[in-house]
């Protein structure tokens, strides 16, 4: 699709597509061309795996004896600084596309979510060991930091054409004889692991050599601190509210103890961010991102206080709305890799419109502040088992057969009776299917 025909789909579309969660996949991949999300002669390329087969998957790993699915779906409502966006997850926790939905549909309210990013900053560690004197190699490393540069983005040229390179060299003590060189490199839209594991390694003699040192591990690190995404979003008080729940304050308010729980017990905190990583790893995993890396970066970060913290934060503002921030090392790519080898995270990429690595950290951490605020509100409420027994009932409906608005009307009756066997259902869509006939006589 050319770039004028891709914009022209970006235009005015909006990411709100009612009853898209009661229809079959294929009337939800119609809906999206209808709502120009997708160009009609994209929409097929939506259907299975998207031209991802065992060629592709045989260049990718080692030892293939077959491929391995996931459901793809969407999460709805997101504004994103101001653009409607969809947000293509990949995961096999039932709720979870739910619940992002639902949360996004919240902040939408309150204008969407805010992202601020970091530069694409991966940073190269070379340990150097037995250092003899840790404040002269430390002034040597410091004295030659310039040359030491240009010296690591001459092993980079490709990046550096691309406007990456080396932007900063910091030297770190580990104890009396150790110390540990970062260089911080600007990687654009590549996670860039292999770009910052070859300085890594180019570079290892040379630091070495000036602080007359022994070189150790020469890799990147996975605490993507410096490449940090910053997700702000608010929700009024009003669109809070539901049926059992109708003080919109108290259920903010019960969001604001949520949180302070994580705040106070790591056991909690865990649990809580596990939330957070439900969107988060979902739309790396669609977008065929190293959800592993993030992942441990993540939990570093939740703990550099010293004890384990909540990734998100809740507060009321002034105006009594409740409001949320996210703050995470989410380093992410949209070059190389899967991006550039597998044909489902290339439709993944495209159908969410993501302009670079930077777009899909925020659309990531978006989701992550989602499904967070989702657990939260839910947990202070009703608790989660309710809409999870619904979703659950949705799908027994669907195994034994039941489809269109008859899978609602069967789970809706499995709810009411807080029965979930397959046994049942079938009755129920056999009773069902009965009166329908007969009342058409
Ligand atoms: C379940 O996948 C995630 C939650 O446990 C998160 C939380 O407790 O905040 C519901």
């Amino acid at each position: 699709m050319s770039d004028d025909r891709v914009k022209s789909l970006q235009i005015k579309r909006t990411s709100r597509l009612s009853g898209f969660y009661r229809q079959s996949p294929e009337r939800r991949r119609a809906r999206l061309v209808e709502a120009r999300w997708v160009a009609p002669e994209d929409a097929e390329s939506l259907e299975g795996l998207a031209g991802f087969d065992e060629v592709c998957a045989d260049a990718m790993v080692e030892n293939v004896i077959g491929l391995h699915g996931l459901p793809l779906g969407l999460a709805l409502n997101f504004v994103v600084d101001g653009r409607e966006r969809l947000i293509p997850m990949a995961v096999e926790e039932p709720s979870i596309i739910a619940a992002a939905s639902y949360a996004a549909r919240l902040c939408a309210e309150g204008g969407g979510f805010a992202v601020e990013t970091d530069p694409p900053i991966t940073t190269a560690q070379v340990e150097l060991l037995d250092v003899p004197s840790l404040e002269d190699a430390r002034s040597a490393l410091h004295a030659h930091a310039a040359l030491l540069l240009a010296e690591a983005d001459a092993l980079i040229p490709a990046m550096c054409a691309r406007g990456g390179g080396t932007r900063e060299l910091e030297v770190r003590v580990l104890d009396a004889t150790t110390l540990v060189v970062h260089l911080h490199i600007d990687t654009r839209d590549a996670m860039g692991a292999n770009c910052v594991n070859s300085v890594a390694e180019g570079m290892a003699p040379r630091l070495a050599e000036l602080a007359r040192a022994r070189p150790g591990l020469k890799i990147l690190t996975n605490l993507a601190d410096r490449r940090k995404v910053h997700v702000r979003a608010r929700v009024p008080a009003s669109a809070l509210v539901s049926e059992r729940f109708s003080d919109g304050g108290a259920v903010r308010d019960g969001i604001l103890a949520a949180h302070r729980f994580a705040e106070l017990d790591p056991y909690r905190a865990v649990t809580h961010n596990k939330g957070v990583m439900n969107g988060v790893d979902a739309v790396l995993v669609a977008c065929g991102n190293d959800w592993r890396a993030v992942e441990a970066g993540a939990h570093a970060w939740a703990a550099r206080s010293g004890s384990y913290r909540p990734l998100t934060t809740w507060r009321a503002a002034g105006d009594g709305m409740l409001e949320g921030e996210l703050l995470m090392p989410l380093a992410t790519s949209t070059a190389g890799g899967a991006a550039r080898t597998h044909p489902g995270v290339q439709r993944a990429l495209k159908l969410a419109g993501v302009s670079g690595a930077l777009d899909l950290a925020g659309l990531a951490g978006a989701a992550g502040l989602a499904t967070n605020l989702a657990a939260l509100k839910a947990l202070s409420t009703e608790g989660i088992q309710k809409g999870h027994m619904a979703l659950h009932a949705r799908r027994v409906a669907a195994e034994v057969g039941a489809q269109g608005e008859l899978i609602e009307i069967v789970a809706e009756r499995l709810s009411r009776e807080r029965v979930y066997r397959p046994e049942r259902a079938r009755e129920i869509l056999a009773a069902e299917v009965a009166r329908r006939k007969e009342a058409r006589g």
